[in-house]
This record gives C-alpha cells, structure tokens and sequence, in this order.
C-alpha cells in the first residue's frame, strides 16, 4: 500500500485543481488500447463534439466503458479461441453457428457489440450536414423521404422493448430499408449490411434524457454524420462495406 504524505497530498490537491479548469481532452487520447487482437479505432472527434445532442460524460461513459468492455471481453474469450479474431467481424457475425457452443453466445455479443460500436462513432460527428443528391434520392425512392424516414425510424426505435439498435439497412443495389435488432445483435448476423444505425440502449442516452428515449432519438438527427454515410453508401454498392 502507498504512504500517503503532506507532499503527495498536496500533489494531489493540486492535480484535482488543476484537472477542474482543464479543456476537455477527447477520449480517444486518454483511454489506453486494451490488450489482445481486438482494438477500438480511436473515436474520430472530442467527446464534447456531440453537444448538446449527445453530452461529452454520456460519449465519455459509452465509448470508455460500454464500448471498451465488449472489446475486452472479446480479448478474454481470444486467448483460449485466438480464430476468432483471425477472420473479419462481418464474416464471423454471419456464421455464429459454425462456433462452438461454449463461446458462441459471448462472442455473439461482445462482436456485436463491437461491430455496432465501431460503426455507430463514425456515422455521427458535429452538427450541420445533410444528405447529398444519391442518398437523398435512394431516401426519397425507398423510405418516402427524409422526413418520413425521420419519423419511421424514430417510431421504430422506440418501440424496440429493452435494448437494442434501429438501423438502416442497405443492400449491394442501393436498396434500403428500416430493421431493428434486440440486444447487440446486427444485421451482419443476417448477411446485410447496415447504412448507419442508432443505439437505443438506455446507456446511450440516460444521463442526459433519462426515460425520454423519443428525445434523444429526435436529437440524435443533429449528429448523424451525412457525408460519411455517403462513403459508406458507394462502398455497399461497390460490395465493400464490413462493418
Ligand atoms: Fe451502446
């Protein structure tokens, strides 16, 4: 155990004073990568830069703890089962069945967890986007426009019971479609591919909004990171969207 002295003791004071008036610092510099073959791609932007739609302690939390636990416990089940982390999440997600039962139900939310994750900080990012001329005529053609979508889509992700994700699926043609999935489950599990996704889990959203999940799912359309979802759009036409 440390001895504690006068002189720690006030180099912690003043560290704890020092950390009050400190800018913010985003989480992707301060959290230490886990140890094994899964890894968090750092999160692209401060955990402020969401606000007010999404507060910097609700990306601190969901990003540091939630995120980086799905990806630890994936590391865990790694040492003794090193092939998962030998073949791409999408491929694995799709063939759960070939696991063994002993790992299979772990790994399939821990990589479900993790893929949903991976791709949930890249579609968001700081407010003032909006879809470009392709999307928004594939939303216009497929989901009655943006507005429609909006609304669909925040229906659909209330009423997902408990926890889990609304999603916007796409498939090889440019064809979308609104799914749910209960728990970290993803439409990779089926073969799909999803556009973009939200995560409804009370983690998600309870700091700042408590029970009002409509809030933060309204809210949440600030942040949606349009021009990255146009990458994504071309690469699931060109058959090279994972996760
Ligand atoms: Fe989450």
């Amino acid at each position: 155990m440390r001895c504690v002295t006068r002189r720690t003791m006030i180099q912690a004071t003043a560290a704890i004073a020092g950390a009050a008036f400190a800018p913010r610092v985003p989480m992707a510099q301060t959290t230490p990568p886990p140890a094994g073959p899964f890894r968090q791609d750092p999160l692209p932007y401060a955990a402020n830069a969401l606000e007010p739609a999404i507060d910097a302690r609700t990306m601190e939390i969901h990003y540091g703890k939630h995120h980086a636990a799905y990806v630890a416990a994936l590391n865990t089940v790694a040492k003794d089962n090193p092939q998962i982390a030998q073949i791409p999440p999408e491929e694995l997600l799709a063939k759960l069945g070939d696991l063994p039962d002993t790992i299979r139900t772990i790994v399939r939310n821990n990589l479900g967890g993790h893929a949903n994750h991976s791709m949930f900080w890249q579609i968001m990012g700081p407010p003032g986007h909006k879809p470009d001329s392709e999307i928004a005529a594939a939303i216009d053609r497929d989901l009655g426009g943006l507005d429609k979508l909006q609304a669909d889509f925040d229906a659909a992700g209330l009423r997902v019971f408990g926890s889990g994700w609304v999603f916007v699926t796409v498939t090889r043609d440019g064809k979308l479609a609104i799914e749910t999935r209960p728990n970290q489950d993803s439409p990779l599990m089926d073969g799909k591919r999803a556009l973009f996704g939200n995560d409804v889990w009370e983690h998600a959203y309870y700091l700042q909004y408590q029970n009002r999940r409509i809030d933060y799912l309204k809210a949440w359309w600030n942040v949606v990171n349009w021009p990255k979802i146009a990458e994504r759009y071309a690469a699931a036409k060109a058959g090279s969207l994972n996760i």
